[in-house]
């Protein structure tokens, strides 16, 4: 969800207006992916790493989300929509992790769309926590694949990611969803984040569906054509 702060710098707001007009555009996205058919839609919405930005800025996207988190899981639950946290609950502030816990336990029976958020998440934390509880569960290397590990994330139940789509211009993973991003197709656009709408978010689809996904296989043509 990148972006936000130069939405408000655009309109000579404080960096906090754009970060609480993000959050609003959390609606419209899901509710357009949703018509489109999309049964999983994952935001990245606050990283390991973004607690290296000032202090004002941190406790201000905490405060943003706490607040906001309440009004939003009503709209989603009523959209059918279950929310899932991807990240460690433990660092944020009491107020937010009781929001999260809440908003979960709310729409655990929804079932037309999952919307994770990735919120105080990490790829590259995610796989070492991973690692941690295989080891500390004593499983015997040779049970540890692929299919076990997947189970490990916080992701754990959830296809991995069809298409990964970058707001606000740039074109790095930023350590989202490194495990689970494997062959995931990549969209990226200067849009940004608050701006997502209808129009892009259809050209992005329609990139993605012009796409020949090959998992690194060939394509029955590719055979044919060596014949
Ligand atoms: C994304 O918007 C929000 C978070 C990372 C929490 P930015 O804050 O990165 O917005 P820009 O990149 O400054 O425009
Ligand atoms: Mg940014």
């Amino acid at each position: 969800m990148d972006g936000n702060g130069r939405w408000a710098l655009q309109r000579q707001l404080p960096r906090p207006d754009g970060h609480r007009q993000g959050v609003v555009n959390i609606q419209r996205v899901v509710k357009i992916l949703a018509r489109r058919g999309v049964s999983v839609v994952t935001l990245f919405a606050f990283s390991t790493e973004n607690w290296n930005r000032p202090a004002p800025e941190v406790d201000a996207l905490m405060t943003i989300m706490a607040e906001e988190i309440e009004p939003q899981t009503q709209q989603l639950h009523e959209g059918g929509v279950r929310l899932i946290h991807l990240g460690d609950p433990d660092p944020l502030n009491p107020l937010l992790r009781h929001a999260v816990a809440e908003a979960q336990q709310r729409t655990l029976e929804n079932s037309a769309v999952t919307l994770n958020i990735a919120f105080n998440y990490g790829g590259r934390d995610e796989i070492l926590r991973a690692v941690r509880r295989i080891i500390a569960d004593d499983l015997p290397p040779e049970q540890v694949d692929e299919a076990l590990f997947s189970r490990y994330l916080y992701t754990d139940g959830c296809p991995d990611p069809d298409l990964i789509i970058r707001t606000g211009g740039e074109q790095r993973i930023s350590n989202f969803l490194l495990w689970q991003a494997a062959y995931s197709e990549y969209y990226h656009t200067p849009v940004l984040w608050p701006d997502l709408d209808e129009v892009e978010l259809g050209l992005a689809l329609d990139a993605y569906s012009q796409r020949q996904r090959r998992f690194g296989a060939l394509n029955a043509s590719d055979n044919t054509s060596q014949e």
